[in-house]
């Protein structure tokens, strides 16, 4: 580790939040959520850094790097609501195919300098950096600098920011089917066994829970391959807000929404009451 960044000198559990450390904008739409219903994980596709820029004929890119401090700025408010996991669409398969070479090369250079740039301030805020998708096809300086920065961040119990880059959930999901296949090789297990805990245990996200809340920032109202297995059940909250302007306090007014809703998981809700079987009422017309 460089001896520039130094150590978390306060490591607290995953959990614990510092709410003196909000903003008092924050701290009043804290105030009105139930502390003991905050979720677990919460998973956002930041969009509009383009349009972002366009508003204000300014080149594209520059969209982007407002975007990165929108990162940071988010990543330390979860942190001090004490919200263990965080997960941020940061740079898809798509992405990386379809956009021109010269935005996938200035992308590649904003992350590195952005986890040169943030490492202190994630030490600060005791927050773990990990990352998902296929990123063994990145370039190796990118790599180097990702693996240094998780490494660095590698103790910290508080919040962990997971950037999902290079990724698609499909084919995070044919890369699970991979892994899975190549154990029932091995293992000679049956197909007929297969449960989806074993989907599961080869995702990439295998080791957190599934998001209960998933932000979508610009106004599209899509999931662009975005960990198509783990939302089966998440609530999902888009508003019109493009990812430059995000900030806490718009984490935070999401997670108000979203503790308004009542989550039933394919069951009857509470407000359904008491269900009586009469077999008059139930009887099927088909005409
Ligand atoms: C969409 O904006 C966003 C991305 C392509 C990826 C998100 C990237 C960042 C927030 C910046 C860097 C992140 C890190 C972690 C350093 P868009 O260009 O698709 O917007 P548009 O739809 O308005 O064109």
């Amino acid at each position: 580790m460089p001896e520039s960044i130094a150590e978390a000198t306060l490591l607290y559990p995953s959990g614990t939040p510092r709410i003196d450390e909000l903003t008092a904008e924050e701290r009043a739409v804290y105030a009105t959520l139930k502390p003991d219903l905050l979720p677990q994980h919460v998973a956002i596709i930041m969009d509009g850094n383009g349009r972002w820029a366009g508003h204000r004929s300014l080149k594209r890119f520059l969209g982007h790097q407002q975007g990165a401090k929108s990162v940071q700025l988010v990543t330390e408010t979860a942190s001090r609501i004490g919200l263990p996991w965080l997960t941020l669409y940061a740079f898809s398969l798509e992405n990386n195919l379809r956009r021109p070479r010269a935005e996938v090369n200035f992308l590649m250079r904003l992350l590195k300098s952005y986890l040169e740039g943030n490492v202190q301030r994630m030490m600060d805020n005791n927050v773990r950096i990990r990352y998902i998708g296929r990123i063994h096809e990145l370039p190796s300086e990118v790599q180097d600098k990702m693996r240094w920065a998780a490494e660095t961040t590698a103790r910290n119990t508080g919040t962990v920011l997971t950037l999902a880059l290079n990724y698609g959930g499909r084919s995070e999901i044919v890369d699970a089917f991979r892994g899975l296949a190549a154990e029932m090789q091995a293992t000679h297990m049956s197909p007929d066994r297969i449960a989806e805990k074993d989907i599961h245990r080869h995702l990439y996200t295998a080791h957190m829970p599934d998001p209960d809340l998933l932000i979508r920032t610009s106004g599209e109202m899509r999931i662009s391959n975005y960990l198509l297995w783990q939302i089966a059940y998440t609530e999902i909250f888009v508003t019109e807000r493009l990812w430059p302007d995000f900030r806490g306090i718009h984490l935070l007014e999401a997670i108000a929404d979203f503790q308004r809703r009542e989550r039933r998981y394919g069951g009857l809700g509470e407000a359904c009451g008491e269900v009586e079987e009469d077999p008059e009422q139930m009887k099927i017309a088909v005409r």
